[in-house]
Parts: structure tokens; sequence; C-alpha cells
């Protein structure tokens, strides 16, 4: 086994020294940005008096969603990443532009699904709660709801995030990581919204649940690795072949779907990690954790895990860390009857 047990006291005592919430460069010196701190505004049961049957409208609409197609699980917890990393968690991916300029007209929101639950589940919502609950609460329940109806923790949720009312599909463009990207790319994508190495590596294991189409690693892994016309060195050449079957080469949008935990695409569970530590995970950005010592540390300690309580603990701190990404709170932004406005 490539587990490093000399590290693991290095990381420990690291983790120690630093915040609770370790940020980027060096653990023992980096401090996380503001997200780790709490968000004035921001509250769990923000909703107690004003919509106290929020939360259980929001897990009956997604088992529902789940119950008639699974894929929409994952869809909707990779939905609020696409959400918190551009202009923050205010539902502006929602937005819709008339002009094709928002940020639903992106690269990076190729293939992203969800939209039309999160107005199904607004609109459940404000039946009971007329211009109460900000969409993008309910795009941070759904998320949560997603990873506890495929196995995993029912975390938390703070509320009491607004919506904006802007969205540009250069902010899109600009923000969100692609899966070509290499650890300091990731760790830069990151950084700049205030998160650090671990939220990286642990909110990486969403990738644990859910498919990728072919187009967003075929050329990367299988065909053109580094542009050079060649398979990616670093992949498991089994998973390899059968990779190959299923995506085409030549095609450049194949929309072929991937699972990309391939043994339990399902569940919430370790396996992302245990992918990753035996070259079969998908993209170049998920191999890439294992080129820094930290996130490769714990890549290599989550893969030999027997348990993945650890893994919950970090993945509810981390989905917070995220859910606090530049939110509007108080008087700032609206609350709307429908999320998908048209803007500009
Ligand atoms: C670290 C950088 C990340 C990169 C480069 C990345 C990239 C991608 C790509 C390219 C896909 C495939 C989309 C498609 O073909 O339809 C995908 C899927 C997915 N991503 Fe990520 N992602 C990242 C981080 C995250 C984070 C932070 C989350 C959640 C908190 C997340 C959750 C998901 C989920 C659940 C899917 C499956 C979606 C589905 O089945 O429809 N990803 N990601
Ligand atoms: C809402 O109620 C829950 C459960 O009683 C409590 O833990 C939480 O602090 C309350 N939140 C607010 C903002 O009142
Ligand atoms: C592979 O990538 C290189 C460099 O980006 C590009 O010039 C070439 O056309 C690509 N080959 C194929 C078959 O897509
Ligand atoms: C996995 O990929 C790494 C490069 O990231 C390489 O050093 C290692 O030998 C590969 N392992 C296997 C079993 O292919
Ligand atoms: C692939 O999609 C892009 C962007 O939508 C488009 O410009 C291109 O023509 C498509 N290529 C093929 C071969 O269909
Ligand atoms: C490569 O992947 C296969 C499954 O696709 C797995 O059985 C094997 O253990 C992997 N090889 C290594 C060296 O991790």
């Amino acid at each position: 086994m490539a587990f490093r047990l000399p590290l693991l006291p290095v990381v420990v005592a690291a983790l120690a020294a630093a915040s609770w919430r370790p940020g980027l460069a060096d653990p023992a010196t980096a401090v996380g940005a503001l997200p780790g701190l709490p968000v004035a505004g921001l509250a769990v049961g923000f909703y107690n008096e004003s919509c106290p049957e929020v939360e259980d409208l929001v897990l009956a609409e997604m088992r529902a969603i789940v119950a008639k197609d699974w894929t929409l699980g994952p869809a909707l917890l990779r939905f609020m990443f696409h959400d918190c990393l551009v202009r923050g968690c205010d539902a502006s991916i929602m937005l819709r532009s008339r002009s094709d300029k928002g940020e639903r007209d992106a690269v990076p929101s190729y293939g992203l699904r969800g939209y039309d639950e999160v107005e199904q589940i607004k609109a459940k919502v404000e039946a009971a709660c007329p211009l109460t609950v900000s969409c993008a609460d309910i795009i941070a329940l759904a998320a949560r709801d997603a990873v506890y109806l495929s196995n995993g923790p029912r975390y938390p949720v703070e509320a009491g995030r607004r919506d904006g009312k802007v969205s540009a599909k250069y902010d899109a463009d600009n923000d969100l990581p692609p899966p070509s990207s290499n650890i300091v790319d990731l760790k830069t994508y990151f950084s700049v919204k205030g998160m650090g190495w671990k939220d990286l590596v642990v909110l990486s294991g969403s990738h644990t649940i859910g498919r990728a189409q072919c187009s967003t690693f075929a050329s990367d892994r299988l065909y053109n690795f580094s542009g050079k016309g060649e398979q990616d060195p670093s992949l498991n050449k089994t998973y390899a072949a059968t990779l190959r079957e299923a995506c085409e080469a030549g095609l450049e949008n194949d929309t072929t779907p991937v699972e990309m935990d391939p043994i339990s695409p399902r569940t919430f569970d370790l396996g992302y990690y245990r992918d990753v530590l035996s070259n079969t995970s998908l993209f170049l950005s998920d191999q890439a954790l294992m080129d820094d010592r930290w996130t490769r540390a714990y890549v290599e300690r989550m893969a030999a895990a027997e348990s993945p309580e650890e893994f919950f603990q970090d993945y509810a701190v981390a989905m917070t860390n995220m859910g606090r990404l530049e939110v509007l709170t108080g008087d700032n932004g609206e609350i709307r009857e429908t999320c998908a406005a048209f803007v500009r």
C-alpha cells in the first residue's frame, strides 16, 4: 500500500498548529480566509419562525426528484458549487439572459442540470411560505439532501442568503476551474474565493457520486494528453481501456455519461479517494490532488480509512465554508417568487 505513515504525524501536528481551518500554501502558518468565520445574517434554523417547514419541504421534494431519476441528486450537488463559486451563493446561476450572456451560457455550465428542479422545489416552498425563502438557500438545502439521499451525512445548513440580480457569462467562465486544471490552478481558483487546500480536497470528494460526459475528460486523459495525442500515463491502464470503450476517439462534443466512481456511483462514500489513489479518477483535476503533499496525505488517509466519519465531518465544515462565499444577507439582494427571472 502506498500509504505513507511517516507523513501522518506531520500532518496532524501542522493541523493542530494552524487554525481549525487550514489555509493554502503552508498549513502550519496559513489561516483560512473569511469564509471559515461565521457570517452575520446566516444561521442554522434561519427560517425557524418564518417558514418552519422549509427543510421538510425541500427533503420531500428531493426524495421525489431522485426517486424518479437518481442522476438528478449528483446534478443538484454540483449545482451549489456552480452557484457559490460565481458571484457567491446568490442563485445567480438560475437567472436567464435573452442575449445568451448569463452564467447559464458559460462553458463550465455546459452539462449542468437541476434548473427545473430548483424551480420545482421553490414553487412548493412558495406555496407554503410566500416570498420568504431565497432560491440560494433552496440550492444549499437541495445539495445537502442530495448528499443525504446518497447515504451521506445530513449536516446542518446555514440559511439567510438572499438572491442576486446579476448574472454574467464572463464571471462563470473565469471563476470555475476546468477539469484540465493542475494542482496550482486548483488551489488558485479556490484561494481567490477564500477557500484552502482542505476545502479543495474535501469538496472534490463530491465526485464520489454522479457522472461526467466524455467530452469533459476524453481528450485530456485518453486521446490527447498534453496535446501529444497520447493517453495519460498516470491513468490506470485497465480503467483506461474501459473508458476508451465508452468514449470514442475524435468526438469533440461526446455527451456519453460515465460514472465518476465506477464502484459506487450512487453512494456518498470514500470511493472517490480510493479511485484517486488507484489512478482511476476521471479528471486531471482529481489526479492532481496527488501532486501536493497536503492534499495527497488526505487522499491517502481517506482511501485507507475504515469509516467515512472523518470525511463526513470535514465535508460538513467545507460545505458550510462554501455556503458562506460572498453571500447577500439582511437588506441586500431580494427574495423573488421565481428563481429563473430574466435579466439583461
Ligand atoms: C475542484 C474542482 C472541480 C472540477 C474541475 C470539477 C469538474 C467537474 C466536471 C467537468 C464534471 C462533469 C460535468 C458533466 O460532464 O456534466 C463534474 C461533475 C460533478 N461535480 Fe465537479 N468539479 C470540481 C469540484 C466540485 C465540487 C466542489 C463539487 C460539489 C461541492 C462538485 C460536484 C460534482 C458532482 C456531484 C458532479 C456530478 C454531476 C452529475 O452527475 O450530473 N464538483 N465536475
Ligand atoms: C432553530 O431551531 C433549532 C432547533 O431548536 C435551533 O438549534 C436553532 O439554533 C434555531 N435557530 C434560530 C436562528 O433560531
Ligand atoms: C491535441 O492537442 C494539440 C495541442 O492542443 C492540438 O494542436 C491537436 O489538434 C490535438 N489533437 C487532436 C486529435 O485533437
Ligand atoms: C499513478 O499515477 C502516478 C502519477 O500521478 C504515478 O506516479 C504512479 O506510478 C501511478 N500508479 C499506477 C499504479 O499506475
Ligand atoms: C462542439 O461544440 C462547440 C461549442 O458548442 C461547437 O462550436 C463545435 O462546432 C462542436 N463541434 C462539433 C464537431 O460538433
Ligand atoms: C487499476 O484498476 C483496476 C480496476 O479498473 C483495479 O482492479 C486495479 O487494482 C487498478 N490498478 C492499480 C495498480 O491500482
